[in-house]
C-alpha cells in the first residue's frame, strides 16, 4: 500500500547520510495538528518559469526581494527560509517514521519513484511562498538550464555577494567569475574526469542517455517502487542518479566537512541555488513526458498515486498532498520558458 503522510509528532533527529552519523541539527518542522487535504487551485493564470541564464534584471530583483523577505520571516514560521531548507532534511535524512509496522524503518524519498513527485511539491510551495511575499501571483522560480550549452555554467545571479541568493558554501573553483566560466560536468562525482573541451559533448550524450536511451520503462526514469514497509533506497531513476546528483556534487564545497551545502541532503536546501537546480530537474520530468508519445507517461499503481506528504503552504497552513496531483505541471499552474533541447539528436 502507499506510504501515508508522516506523523509530525514522531519526527526524530535524523542521520547525516554522508557521514553515517546522527545529525547535529534538528530539522523537524514546527508542529501542527490541523492538516487539511490540499486541493489544487484552479490554474487561471499560468506561471512561466524562466531559464536562469535568460532572466532579466527585473526578474532577478523580484527574486532577490522575495528570498530576502523569506529569510526575514520569524525563525519559527514554517515559511522561513531555514525552515524551508529543513523540509528537505526532514524528508531525506531519516527523521520520520516511514509508516509501516516497523518504527525503526525511516522515510527517505530519494532513490525511488517518489523523487520527482516529492520535489515537485516541495518547489511548488516554495514558489508560492515567494510569490505571496512579493504579492505577485505570476512569480515563478528560474530553472538552471544545465542541459543546454548556453546554460551549463552556474547562473550568475547566485554569486553576487550581498544578494539574498548568494551562498559562500560552494566549490569556489566552479563559480562563474571569469570570462569563460567553468561548465558543470553532468558526470561529475568527486572530481571531474572530463576534459574541459569535452564537457559539452559529454553532457549532451549524458542527457540523451538519461532521457531517451536508458529511460525506456517507467521505472528506468522514475526510479523503483517504494511503498509501505519497503526499506529506503530501492533504486534511483536515470536523471536522479546521473545529472541531478552530479550537479549537487559539482556545486558543494569540497572544503566543507561533508559536502555542504549542495552536496549533502540535510544542508542542500540552505543554498538558494538548490531550487533553481531542481526547477530544471522538474522540467526534465515534463520534457520526458512530452517525448513519450503514446507510451505510458506515469505509473497507474495506486501505491504511487496515493502516496502522500505534508507541507506548509503559502498561508502557513499544513496541507496533505498526493502524488496523483503532480503528474501535470499545467494543472499545478506553471510551465517552463521554451528553449532548445540540443541533446535530442545526440544519440551516441
Ligand atoms: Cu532532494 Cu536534489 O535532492
Amino acid at each position: 500500500s502507499p506510504i501515508p503522510a508522516p506523523d509530525l509528532a514522531k519526527c526524530t533527529r535524523g542521520t547525516n547520510l554522508n557521514l553515517r552519523q546522527p545529525l547535529d541539527v534538528d530539522c523537524c518542522p514546527p508542529f501542527s495538528e490541523n492538516a487539511v487535504d490540499y486541493k489544487l487551485p484552479a490554474a487561471t493564470e499560468i506561471r512561466v518559469r524562466p531559464a536562469a541564464h535568460l532572466a532579466d534584471k527585473d526578474f532577478i530583483a523580484k527574486y532577490e526581494k522575495a528570498t530576502e523577505l523569506m529569510k526575514a520571516l520569524p525563525a519559527d514560521d514554517p515559511r522561513n527560509f531555514m525552515q524551508q531548507a529543513n523540509v528537505h532534511c526532514a524528508y531525506c535524512n531519516l527523521t520520520y517514521d516511514q509508516g509501516g509496522a516497523d518504527p525503526s524503518n525511516k522515510l527517505q524519498i530519494h532513490f525511488s519513484w517518489l523523487f520527482f513527485p516529492w520535489h515537485r511539491w516541495y518547489l511548488y510551495f516554495y514558489e508560492r511562498i515567494l510569490a505571496k511575499l512579493i504579492d505577485d501571483p505570476t512569480f515563478a522560480l528560474p530553472y538552471w538550464n544545465w542541459d543546454n550549452p548556453k546554460g551549463m555554467a552556474m547562473p550568475s545571479m547566485f554569486v553576487k555577494e550581498n544578494s539574498s541568493l548568494f551562498n559562500p558554501r560552494r566549490n569556489q573553483a566552479h563559480l562563474p567569475l571569469v570570462n569563460l566560466p567553468p561548465l558543470a560536468d553532468l558526470r561529475f562525482s568527486k572530481k571531474s574526469s572530463t576534459a574541459p573541451d569535452k564537457i559539452v559533448p559529454s553532457n549532451l550524450t549524458e542527457m540523451y542517455s538519461e532521457m531517451v536511451r536508458s529511460a525506456v520503462n517507467l521505472e528506468d526514469f522514475y526510479g523503483a517502487k517504494y511503498d509501505l514497509g519497503a526499506k529506503p533506497d530501492p533504486g534511483a531513476g536515470t536523471v536522479e542518479r546521473g545529472s541531478h546528483t552530479a550537479i549537487h556534487a559539482w556545486v558543494g564545497d569540497p572544503n566543507s566537512p561533508a559536502g555542504e551545502d549542495m552536496g549533502n541532503f540535510y544542508s542542500t536546501g540552505r543554498d538558494p541555488l538548490f531550487f533553481c537546480h531542481h526547477a530544471n530537474v522538474d522540467r526534465m520530468w515534463s520534457v520526458w513526458r512530452d517525448l513519450r508519445g503514446s507510451k505510458p507517461k506515469e505509473f497507474s499503481d495506486p501505491d504511487w498515486l496515493d502516496t502522500s506528504f505534508l507541507f506548509y503552504d503559502e498561508n502557513a497552513q499544513l496541507v496533505r498532498v498526493k502524488v496523483r496531483d503532480t503528474v501535470e505541471n499545467l494543472k499545478m499552474g506553471y510551465t517552463f520558458q521554451k528553449v532548445e533541447i540540443p541533446w535530442l539528436n545526440k544519440r551516441p
